[in-house]
């Protein structure tokens, strides 16, 4: 198939370009290299022995966008690209909405132009803000805490809606839970700008000596050892997801939600031991206040995974600490 992929030059989105390569995919990867390099061509290159083709456009861009679609006509989309700190969206919530909902219907717009209506979502866990129970099932309310949760569930309705207008519609939004881990290579994984938002790769940090130590963030959430407790996904299985659910859209039309998740729920305590394990190195770290926002508990309830795509996670915490820390060492 001929697949555009947004934002394909990122993390998880570049992953998931050496598997759509390899699998015989024509790739097209559209980025505007916001928060990626033009160097991970070459790395997804070596990885899947195909060049992915690349269009340096920015999604808001709907005119430019539509061009590209008009020239591509691709069968089928996986859509990565936005923004993505929460502490940002907070801040500036416009620039947000006008990124991720805005530049999401810009691209659905020239998916219409071209009859193109096979797409995938990268959705996140998020939309379902402080869980009633867990683990979390897709039909659990949806009341996401801040604007970047907001976009991903605005976005997952449009395409609802979007469905209900064109029966030939067939979206599947992916919804995340923590990807960590890199590529077995080394040769792509996570390597955020500034200082990381997210744990695992500031505790990678700290594992290298780049940040002398890590604060945690609350001991006292009703968790067994009291830190926050989530459900880290390694990036090549959820990769490895987004090619199933391309086959679902190709399979039946319709739109669903789905968790990508591992169903095992890690506390902050036991990812920061894991990661000594992997690394073989201290982490200092200091417990300090709550996170304004932040959950105790937020792990996924996979099986509908399981039952439509035939998908579930293969790789378990050990191998994500182990690719992490192959990879942070090769940035050296
Ligand atoms: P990333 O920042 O590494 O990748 C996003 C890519 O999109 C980057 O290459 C960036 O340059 C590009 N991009 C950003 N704005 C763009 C624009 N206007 N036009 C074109 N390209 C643009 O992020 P990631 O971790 O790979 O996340 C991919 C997607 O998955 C995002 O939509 C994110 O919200 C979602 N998600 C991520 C996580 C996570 O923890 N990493 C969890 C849940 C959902
Ligand atoms: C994990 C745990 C923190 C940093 C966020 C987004 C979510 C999704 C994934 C995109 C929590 C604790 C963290 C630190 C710490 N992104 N922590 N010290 O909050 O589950 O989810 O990223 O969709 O939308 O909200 O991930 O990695 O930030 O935090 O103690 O320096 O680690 O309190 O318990 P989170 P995270």
């Amino acid at each position: 198939m001929r697949i555009a992929v947004t934002g394909g030059a990122g993390y998880i989105g570049s992953h998931t370009c050496t598997l759509l390569l390899a699998a015989g995919h024509d790739v097209l990867i559209i980025d505007n290299f916001n928060n990626s390099k033009s160097d991970v061509l070459d790395r997804i290159e070596k990885v899947a022995g195909v060049r992915p083709r690349i269009n340096q456009t920015d999604i808001t861009q709907a005119d430019a966008l539509s061009a590209v679609f008009s020239d591509y006509r691709p069968d089928a989309v996986l859509h990565f690209a936005g923004l993505k700190a929460v502490g940002e969206a907070v801040e500036n919530p416009l620039e947000y909405y006008r990124v991720n909902v805005g530049g999401s219907v810009s691209l659905f717009q020239a998916m219409e132009n071209v009859g193109c209506n096979k797409i995938v979502f990268s959705s996140s866990a998020t939309v379902y803000g402080d869980p009633d129970q867990v683990p979390i099932v897709e039909n659990h309310p949806l009341r996401p805490t801040n604007p970047y949760g907001q976009s991903k569930r605005y976005v997952e309705k449009i395409l609802e809606d979007w469905g209900q207008a064109n029966s030939n519609l067939a979206a599947v939004n992916l919804r995340y839970f923590n990807p960590f881990g890199a590529h077995p290579t080394a040769l792509l994984g996570e390597n955020p700008q500034g200082i990381p938002n997210n744990l695992m790769p500031y505790v990678a940090q700290v594992a290298t000596g780049q940040a002398a130590e890590l604060l945690v963030f609350g001991d006292d959430y009703d968790t067994p050892d009291g830190t926050g407790v989530r459900d880290y996904i390694h990036v090549m299985d959820l990769a490895a997801a987004h090619l199933k659910a391309l086959d679902l859209t190709v399979r039946k039309a319709g739109v669903k939600a789905i968790n990508v998740g591992t169903g095992n729920g890690y506390s902050v305590m036991q990812m920061i031991n894991a990661f000594k394990r992997a690394s073989n190195r201290e982490i200092p770290y200091r417990v300090v206040d709550r996170r304004p926002g932040d959950i105790a508990e937020c792990v996924a309830d996979p099986s509908f995974a399981f039952e439509l795509l035939g998908w579930k996670s293969e790789l378990g915490l050990e191998r994500m600490c182990a690719d992490a820390w192959s990879y942070q060492n090769s940035l050296k």
